[in-house]
């Protein structure tokens, strides 16, 4: 569980209460994904490095440090990871985004690829894939096999609840994917639904249920 990294903030934990409660509308419900996806930007950007700069302040010159212009992606998996694309935005703003569109077929379960546009500079980027949610593990699976067959080196995945079942699959075929979660929730129902999870998120985020 080395590369699973469960960002236990209380503030996090707070909001995916009400994230899970069915009660939660869809207009609070995108607010909290978004506002969680900015703090668990802060997390997946945590080791990024610093170069040296001096600065002037009022008083006097402080030495101090700027991150390293490293290039970063954000790459949301269609529908449900578009929720958290301005929460991450709001902390990175200068990461460019894309798009890979894949769903999961209601009856194999399996997953099924239909949009993609990547920054055309997208394999020499840090990519963050982002996704609510990490059930069987197909869609983020099929998303990093997509961006490795087109050069991506270095993939990190994000997302607000975690199966173990999904988890264990990322890591079969992407062992070096660090997965950061806000929580790990017990298994899948019958239905490859996350329980107690919150839901279909796509459908929450955007009332189409
Ligand atoms: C949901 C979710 C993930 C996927 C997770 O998307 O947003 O992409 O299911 O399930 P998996 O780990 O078993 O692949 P869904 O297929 O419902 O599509 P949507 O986002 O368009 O609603
Ligand atoms: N997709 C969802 O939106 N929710 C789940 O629990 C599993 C897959």
């Amino acid at each position: 569980m080395n590369r699973v990294h469960l960002v236990a903030h209380p503030m996090i934990q707070h909001k995916l209460t009400f994230i899970r409660d069915k009660n939660t509308g869809s207009k609070e419900f995108r607010d909290l994904v978004e506002e969680v996806a900015m703090f668990l930007a802060y997390e997946v950007t945590r080791n990024l490095p610093l170069v040296d700069c001096a600065v002037e302040t009022p008083v006097a010159t402080a030495q101090a440090k700027v991150i390293a212009g490293k290039k970063l992606g954000i790459i949301p998996i269609l529908r449900a990871g578009l929720g958290m694309v301005n929460g991450m935005l709001r902390l990175i703003p200068a990461a460019k985004v894309g798009h890979i569109g894949i769903y999961r077929d209601p009856d194999t379960l399996l997953p099924v690829e239909y949009y993609v546009k990547l920054p055309s500079d997208a394999a020499e980027r840090e990519l963050i894939v982002v996704d609510p949610m990490l059930a069987t593990g197909g869609s983020a699976v099929a998303a990093i096999n997509f961006l490795k067959q087109r050069g991506a080196q270095s993939i990190k995945f994000v997302c607000l609840i975690a199966a173990p079942e999904g988890i264990d699959k990322v890591h079969r075929h992407h062992p070096e994917v660090d997965i950061f979660t806000a929580a790990v929730d017990s298994h899948l129902n019958e239905h490859a639904y996350i329980v107690p999870g919150l839901g279909d998120a796509g459908d929450r985020l955007f009332g189409t249920k």
